[in-house]
């Protein structure tokens, strides 16, 4: 079969479609899925050029792709909730990724959902980690989401375009505040709804700092990691979330398996930094490490279906080296983006 696969750490501009033995059945867990769409995330460019190399230890070929939506194959002997010909889509867990930017990939029982109906397999495909990772930093905040006002960064990238709909249409936010750049400010509403988002901000002409009244807001989801001022904003006992800078240990050890001791100790002390930073305004500072889980992904699906989430696919792209080469490029540049670039396998 055709995947995604790099003999080394290397860049964007370097990728190949290479030409692989299709994955087998090999533990009783598992479904092996015939890939329709998959989408690209960010971590596993920055993965597969090298970045983390100091904390996690990445087994070559490195192969690509967390995201996936498709046909199931075949099931493991164990399989009882899904079979031959469902319509799935996953999140891969941390030792299946990635490899979704296949033919054919496998992936635990446990990761997998129905795809919502009313999504084609293009859609379903461009939700599963952001959304996954957009429940998780909801449900950091302090107290609940209910009824406050909300900054969510960049709300027209693949994480911060779901966060936003979460927030609102889901977590019941009263207020949400974004930050795009000048091109997709008049793009908010049409893409993400009418209502979802009360305020956006130029981020390329406005500084934030002085378009959001101090002690203002009551959280902040930063998906940009340049959020290191923005707790100037928040109110006092409020939540400050990143998905952008480092994991603490515990996330680490929770979401990657076989991370090392030294790494989870290393994770928690620059946490700690970064928790008391926070805490000398008097906001509580988390930090996310999505996880896959099929449960949370059905959830996720059912609200698809009830049109509180629509995914943001900003870039359909076919499923060749070249193409693959300049949307990566793209992502990596962390410019330019809308909603995400999905691969249309099938
Ligand atoms: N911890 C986790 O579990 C987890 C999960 C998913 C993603 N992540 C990380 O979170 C980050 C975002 O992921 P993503 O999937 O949302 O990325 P993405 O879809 O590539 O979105 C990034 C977008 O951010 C915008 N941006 C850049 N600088 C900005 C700024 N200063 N203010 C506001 N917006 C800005 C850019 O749009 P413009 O060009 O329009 O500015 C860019 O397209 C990445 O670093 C990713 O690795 C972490």
């Amino acid at each position: 079969m055709r995947s995604l696969c790099l003999n080394g750490y290397c860049k964007p501009s370097e990728y190949e479609v290479l030409e692989i033995l299709t994955p087998q059945i090999i533990s009783p867990n598992q479904v092996l899925i015939k890939v329709h769409a998959a989408s690209l995330n960010p971590g596993e460019i920055a993965i597969a050029s090298g970045s983390f190399r100091a904390f996690m230890s990445t087994p070559f070929p490195i192969r690509l792709g967390y995201d996936v939506s498709g046909t199931v194959i075949a099931t493991g002997a164990a399989v009882t909730g899904f079979s031959a010909g469902d319509e799935v889509f996953s999140c891969l867990p941390w030792e299946y990724r990635g490899s979704s930017i296949s033919e054919y990939v496998l992936a635990p029982d446990s990761s997998l959902a129905y795809k919502p109906k009313n999504l084609t397999h293009i859609e379903a495909a461009a939700l599963p980690l952001v959304s996954i990772t957009a429940v998780h930093t909801l449900q950091r905040v302090k107290g609940g989401v209910a009824g406050k006002t909300a900054l969510i960064t960049s709300g027209l990238g693949g994480v911060g375009s779901v966060t936003c709909q979460l927030a609102k249409n889901v977590y019941g936010a009263a207020n949400i505040i974004t930050t795009v750049s000048t091109s997709k400010v008049p793009k908010v509403e049409q893409t993400l709804g009418k209502g979802v988002v009360d305020q956006v901000i130029d981020y390329q002409k406005t500084d934030i700092l002085k378009a959001i009244s101090h002690r203002s807001i009551h959280f902040v989801i930063d998906t940009t990691g340049t959020g290191f001022q923005l707790p100037l904003l928040s109110k006092s006992n409020s939540t400050f979330v990143t998905i952008s800078g480092l994991p603490s240990g515990k996330n680490a050890k929770e979401s990657i398996p076989g991370v090392s001791l030294f790494v989870v100790l290393l994770l928690d002390a620059l946490h700690l930094i970064s928790r008391l930073q926070a805490w000398l305004y008097g906001v509580k500072y988390e930090s996310v490490l999505d996880k896959a889980n099929g449960t949370l992904l059905t959830r996720i699906a059912s609200w698809a279906e009830e049109e509180k989430l629509r995914p943001v696919v900003g870039t359909v792209i076919p499923f060749e080296t070249q193409a693959l080469r300049d949307a990566c490029t793209m992502i990596a540049s962390n410019k330019g983006g809308f909603g995400k670039v999905v691969v249309k396998i099938l």
